[in-house]
């Protein structure tokens, strides 16, 4: 049966391969949002970002069944209201709950019992509870649904048609209409209650957050005593079953994974210590890797480093939460000249004039323009692809 789903914050980067797939699954979508330049990006047949595979179906679909738009009375026609607005945390790392809560609020209006809410966001433990209690009180009765997302930012098509889907509800009603929505696109669905969904979201990605930490810490001490972390690595993993899932060093960013680490923190009354600990390794391997390309090419100051690729993940072009431009401010406050390149934002120089005038070059994510290159400068590479070149 077709209905009309609404998702509010839907040209974001979660919002579009929910509402692509769905209307691909010949569901009504509307894409609601407050940024009118993505809202007229969208409805023109493009994206805003990149996400893989997002524009093909998006092409299908969009003026047919699916819009953009800015006006939130399409929420009066709509069977399901999915919220997947931001929840970053604050200046100190508490979870900004009222964030989420602010945003339900000046949606009221437009919502009723019949609707099935989701959120879809990432929450706090217990957020679910609240924005139930603030329904029913509004409202009179709700259907109130939390299924998380957990798709890989610029692998969001990919992955949303094959990860089984987390479900949970306030209600056995709300959690079945919940389950049959998300089986339209995923190829399972698994039921907790929300408290476990909301947990499990969260250790998600803050299992993933200390993989990185183990293998940024490891790199660092290798590095520090003059090995080579690389050649340990491929040996190590070299057909030791093992160590299959042993993950690569790099700049651990983004908009998710340590803000959540942080909420886990938060959730466990600042007690988490691992989390922390991850915290300190991934935030301070900028600084490693700027103490690096000092030793190779003496006293910063005065001297011109390129850092290629700006952005938090390869080949892509989102640069939100980019430990390259805290490598950037580093590498300022040793007085060098930073020079800044990357393919997928505007505004950058360009590969080779950054390479040719640059007296040392740190890669800051392994774009695949880059993957190739024989660096013939000092570089410092934390992931592992110029040596083998
Ligand atoms: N990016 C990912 O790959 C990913 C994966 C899993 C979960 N998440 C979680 O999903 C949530 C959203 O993340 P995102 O990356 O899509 O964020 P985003 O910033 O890309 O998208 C949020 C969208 O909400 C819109 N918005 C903000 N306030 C609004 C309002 N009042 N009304 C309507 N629209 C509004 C913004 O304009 C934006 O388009 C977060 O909780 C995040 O942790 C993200």
């Amino acid at each position: 049966m077709t209905k009309t789903i609404t998702i509010i914050g839907g040209c974001g980067h979660v919002g579009i391969p929910l509402g692509v797939t769905l209307a691909n699954a010949n569901q009504k979508v509307n894409l609601l949002d407050i940024n009118a330049k993505a809202v007229e990006t969208i409805n023109s047949g493009k994206l805003p970002f990149i996400e893989e595979g997002a524009e093909e179906i998006l092409k299908k679909v969009v003026g047919k069944n699916l819009i953009a738009t800015t006006n939130p009375k399409v929420l009066l026609e709509s069977d399901v209201v999915v919220f997947v607005t931001g929840t970053p945390v604050d200046e100190h790392h508490n979870p900004r709950v009222h964030d989420v809560t602010k945003v339900i609020q000046s949606y009221i209006e437009f919502l009723s019992p019949k609707q099935l809410i989701v959120l879809r966001s990432t929450v706090y433990p217990g957020v679910s509870e609240i924005i139930h209690n603030l329904l029913e009180k509004q409202l009179g009765s709700c259907k109130l649904a939390f299924c998380p997302e957990r798709i890989l930012q610029g692998k969001g098509i990919e992955e949303i048609y094959k990860l089984p889907q987390i479900v949970s509800a306030m209600s056995l009603a709300a959690e079945n209409e919940a389950a049959e929505l998300f089986s339209l696109i995923a190829p399972k669905v698994l039921r907790l209650q929300p408290k476990e969904a909301e947990i499990a979201k969260l250790m998600t990605n803050t299992w993933r957050y200390l993989e990185f930490a183990i293998a940024n810490q490891f790199y660092m001490m290798a590095e520090s005593q003059g090995l080579d972390f690389y050649k340990i690595y491929g040996a190590l993993t070299d057909d030791y079953p093992r160590a299959k899932h042993f993950a690569k060093p790099g700049l651990a960013a983004g908009p998710c994974l340590f803000k959540d680490t942080m909420q886990m923190s938060a959730f466990h009354k600042n007690n988490f210590f691992m989390g922390q600990s991850a915290m300190l390794v991934n935030e301070g391997l900028p600084v490693f890797l700027a103490d690096q390309l000092e030793e190779k090419i003496g006293n910063l100051k005065n001297k011109k480093v390129a850092i290629l690729g700006m952005t938090f993940k390869a080949n892509n072009d989102d640069k939100r939460e980019s430990l390259a431009f805290k490598l950037k401010k580093v590498l300022e406050m040793k007085m060098a000249e930073v020079i800044c390149c990357d393919e997928y934002l505007p505004g950058m120089t360009p590969l080779n004039q950054a390479v040719e005038t640059a007296d040392g070059v740190i890669l800051g994510v392994p774009h695949r323009e880059y993957l190739n290159l024989k660096m013939n400068k000092p570089f410092v590479d934390c992931w592992g692809v110029w040596k083998k070149n």
